[in-house]
This record gives structure tokens, sequence and C-alpha cells, in this order.
């Protein structure tokens, strides 16, 4: 099972792998042997990435790109198609939320959310899977969210990407796993990244509700879903797929 989960320096492409979530499984690949590949929007956030995961003698390259926009992503995968990498997998995860009733939710903010969270999905997996079904046991993870199973108050648009994220993701198993492309999609709970610790901090949150709704009585850490996102791309993994892996230390259970 170790040997498994072992990669031989295969590249793994993780979108908003500059922080958060993303950042935690692009740690856990390169743990595993992995050379990470990550892309986000912010330069300066992935240079400090890269010199921190360098620093622990880690394989890591970065892309600047906005992966809500089709030319961006165009730009990226001919860029890792050139570089000489090998893929194994790509993870999609950037994405992004806010708070809105449909009522009053103006359409450019709908068709922004969905471009961040479900269009850069389609981009990805449209540009990536040529050179996926050229690789050695590849897949494709989606983060999708337990949003993505059940409803929440006032996300709207959220709701409707995250579901079309865990649907997707079975489709494309289907599509694509006579040809031996795993797809999966992870389901995170509440997790205590950058951009779930601002909203806490704007008070946006309340924690008192969110531990009360968790059988584990805590939000997530950010490696706690990495560690899962990592198992999906590995060999350990390799009868895995169209799965709907939900993690939310019981949440969405009751
Ligand atoms: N944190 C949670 O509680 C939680 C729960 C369920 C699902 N998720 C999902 O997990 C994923 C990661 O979330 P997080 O909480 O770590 O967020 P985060 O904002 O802390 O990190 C996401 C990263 O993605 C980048 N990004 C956003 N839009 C991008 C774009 N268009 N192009 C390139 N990069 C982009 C951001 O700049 C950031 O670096 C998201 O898809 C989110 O919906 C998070």
């Amino acid at each position: 099972m170790l040997s498994k989960l072992k990669m031989q320096g295969e590249a793994v492409v993780i979108t908003g792998g500059g922080a958060g979530i993303g950042k935690a499984a692009a740690a856990a690949l390169c743990e595993m042997g992995a050379t990470s590949v990550i892309v986000g929007r912010t330069e300066s956030t992935l240079l400090a990435t890269q010199a921190e995961f360098r620093a622990k003698g880690w394989k890591c390259e970065i892309f600047v790109a906005d992966v809500s926009r089709e030319e961006d992503v165009g730009r990226l995968s001919q860029w890792v198609e050139q570089s000489g990498l090998e893929v194994k997998a790509i993870v999609n995860n950037a994405g992004n939320n806010f708070s809105a009733t449909l009522h009053e939710l103006p359409t450019e903010r709908w068709r922004e959310l969905m471009a961040t969270n479900l269009d850069s999905v389609y981009f990805m997996c449209r540009d990536f899977i040529p050179m996926l079904l050229r690789a050695k046991a590849p897949s494709i993870v989606n983060v999708a969210s337990t949003f993505g199973v059940i409803g929440n108050a006032k996300m709207p648009v959220y709701c409707a990407t995250k579901g079309g994220v865990v649907n997707l993701t079975r489709q494309l198993a289907i599509d694509y796993g006579p040809q031996g492309l795993r797809v999966n999609s992870v389901c995170p709970g509440s997790t205590l990244s950058p951009r779930y610790k601002g909203y806490v901090d704007k008070g946006l949150v309340n924690m008192d509700a969110v531990r009360a709704r968790i059988m584990l009585a805590r939000p997530a850490e950010c490696d706690e879903i990495g560690d899962v996102i990592a198992f999906l791309v590995s060999d350990a993994a390799s009868f895995v797929t169209g799965a709907t892996m939900v993690v939310d230390g019981g949440q969405t259970i009751h």
C-alpha cells in the first residue's frame, strides 16, 4: 500500500494551489514524490509557496493564470505540454463563494461564480484530458463541497456550481473510465482555509452553529482535505472512480 502512495516526479497540476486546500493538496503530493504545478492568479503568492516547497526539497513549478478564463487555461495547457513534464493528474480546486438570495442576484455575479467554480473545471478537463489519456494511471480530482450534495441558505450559485461539479465528475468517469482515466470529486465541509478564516474574522460564520452540525464538533484543517485529494490522485485509489468523497467530519450524515 505505501509504495502505491509514492510517486516518481510525475506532475500534478493544482488550480488555486497557492493557498488553502489546494496548497495542502500540493504539499501532500510533493511529500509523496510528485512535482506539483501550482496555478493561481497572484504571482507573489505562487512564488512564496514555491520557495517554501523548494526549501523542503520538493519539486514545484508555478504558473500564473485565472482558470475562469478559457485563454488562460489554454496558455497553461500549452506550457505544460511543451515543458516536458509527465502529467499524471489535475486537481481542479480553485473556487469562490458569496452570500445572496436568488431574487437579489445580478446576472453578472451569477456568471462570475459559474465561471470560477464550474467553467474552470470544463476548461481544465477539456484541455488536459488528451494529455492525461497518454499518461500511466491518470486521474482528475474535482474539489466540490458538501453544498454540492445538500443545499445551504443564501448560496444559490455556489450550490448550483458544486452540484454541477459532483455530477460532471460522475459523467466524465463514465466517458473516460474505459480508457483508464479515473475522475473523482472531494466534498469538503467547513475547512479553515485563509478564505474561510476571513469569513470567520468578519463575523459571517457562526462557529458555535458550525460545530453543532459537525459530528467531530470542529472544522477541518486544510491538510485533512489535502491528504484525501492526494490519496485519490495516487495509485492506492486505483479502483476509485466516479466517487463523491465527502470529507466533512460527519456534517451531512444526519
Ligand atoms: N474552506 C472551506 O470551508 C471549503 C468548503 C467546501 C469546499 N471548499 C472548496 O475548496 C476549494 C478551495 O477553497 P479554499 O477554502 O481553500 O479557498 P482559498 O480562497 O483559501 O484558496 C483558493 C485559492 O484559489 C485561488 N483562486 C480562486 N479563483 C481562482 C481563479 N479563477 N483562478 C486561479 N486561482 C483562483 C485563490 O486565489 C486561492 O489561492 C474551493 O473550490 C472551495 O469552494 C472549501
